[in-house]
């Protein structure tokens, strides 16, 4: 039976980050992942260019039913110590906004730099290969792959979450989790487009592919500012995408579609400047036009602006900045970005990622309940939590 110190299970960014540092301690390395290519999600990131870090990375930008659990991880191996791996590479990034930084060319120079620094360390990557069951033995596991038996003293388990299944997610981990009788906590689709009931969908499905540079969309406490789309289910875009990681059923999202902007005042120095203009005439100097001409008919006030009275302006402004509407349901983990939820951080060691009653047995990146916002702050988590348990395994 083939033998080695520890098993990946899962090449993405957690556990080739986790291999390369296992593989510098001299320990032997194998990881072994279904996909036929390692690093498919990175590949896909970011519109192909990977956000790889954020320039801003803090444990306040991660939600998890322990917030302090992330704090450990993320100061051991900051964002710094990645862009250093980066420049080492050569490879050239710029800061998109927001502390966002991605690659100028493509994501794959990342994939080649973890293949690169894991084969420099001696670790094996092993493709079209499942990981099938798992069995506890003395002083390690035995782990089923493709029909044969592996042995290791160190499994990490970085398979990820459920996101993208056309992608090869499994939630095999979780599967691991609960058979070692660690605690999973629900999972849910997050960074994922919301949907709209069918009424609010035949309104506004013709503004589909219409974007609005910055809304401020809240949901409870929670707020954000940044861009938002119409799709043909609903909304998306970087705001919605954010906040549908803390909405849930039922609850109403708030949004402000031109929060710079005192529309009321806009509006009736429109109304003073071209009482000849049409309501939708004045909305389209701040909105894209479709979107004027939509809250327009909306807000039924045809003629013209002059014989609009204040009461109906204020109206207009709260409809484009007050804007309250609850969404039906969300895309799912059929177009989610990231999986919220998992494994129980109670049940893990912080500083190694190890499992606390079974020792040997480690968890990191995605599958873990540790969930960043949009921004680059998922692969920091990756990469944070795969060093820690590549210092350990
Ligand atoms: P990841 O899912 O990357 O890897 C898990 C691996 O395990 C996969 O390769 C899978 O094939 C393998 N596997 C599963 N089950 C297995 C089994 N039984 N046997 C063997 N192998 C198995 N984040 C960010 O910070 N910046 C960004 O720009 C983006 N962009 C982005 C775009 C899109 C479209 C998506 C879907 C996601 C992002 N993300 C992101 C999120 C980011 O991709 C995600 O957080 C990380 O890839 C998680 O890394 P992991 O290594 O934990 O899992």
């Amino acid at each position: 039976m083939e033998t080695v110190d520890v098993v990946v299970i899962g090449a993405g960014a957690a556990g080739m980050m986790c291999a390369i540092e296992a593989g510098k301690r001299g320990r032997s390395v194998l990881v072994v992942d279904h996909a036929p290519k390692p690093g498919e999600k990175i590949r896909i990131s970011g519109g192909g260019r990977c956000n790889f870090t954020n320039l801003n990375a803090s444990p306040k930008n991660f939600l998890s039913q322990n917030p302090h659990f992330c704090i450990s991880a993320l100061s051991r191996y900051t964002q710094r110590d990645f862009i250093g791996l980066v420049e080492h590479y050569g490879i050239a990034y710029h800061e998109k906004t927001l502390g966002q930084l991605f690659c100028d060319g493509s994501a794959t120079q990342i994939i080649a730099m973890l293949v690169g620094e894991m084969k420099r360390h001696g670790a094996e990557l092993r493709l079209a290969t499942r990981a099938e069951h798992i069995e506890k033995v003395d002083g390690g596991f035995l782990l089923g792959v493709n029909g044969t038996r592996l042995r290791c003293q160190s499994l990490v388990v970085a398979c990820g979450g459920k996101s993208i299944p056309k992608m090869g997610a499994t939630g095999f981990g979780y599967d691991i989790a609960a058979q070692f009788g660690l605690r999973v906590l629900e999972t849910r689709p997050a960074l994922v487009p919301l949907t709209f009931d069918q009424n609010t969908l035949a309104r506004l499905k013709p503004l589909a592919g219409v974007a609005v540079e910055e809304a401020a969309v809240s949901c409870g406490k929670t707020a954000f500012r940044e861009a938002m789309l119409f799709t043909h289910r609903g909304i998306s875009g970087p705001s919605i995408l954010q906040i549908s990681s803390y909405w849930r059923e039922g609850d109403e999202i708030g949004i402000s579609m031109l929060p710079q902007t005192d529309l009321f005042e806009a509006l009736r120095q429109a109304r003073a400047a071209n009482g000849r203009q049409a309501l939708q005439t004045a909305l389209a100097a701040h909105l894209p036009r479709a979107l004027a001409q939509s809250i327009a008919e909306e807000a039924n006030l045809p003629g013209n602006i002059a014989d609009i009275p204040d009461r109906q302006l204020r109206r207009v402004a709260e409809m484009v900045n007050g804007w309250r509407i609850k969404p039906a349901g969300s895309e799912g983990y059929r177009t989610a970005e990231v999986t919220l939820g998992g494994i129980d951080t109670r049940d893990l060691d912080s500083r190694t990622m190890a499992a606390r009653s079974v020792p040997g047995l480690y968890f990191i990146g995605e599958v873990v309940d540790v969930t960043g916002w949009l921004g680059g702050y998922n692969f920091q988590w990756a990469w944070s939590s795969g060093w820690c348990a590549g210092q350990a395994a």
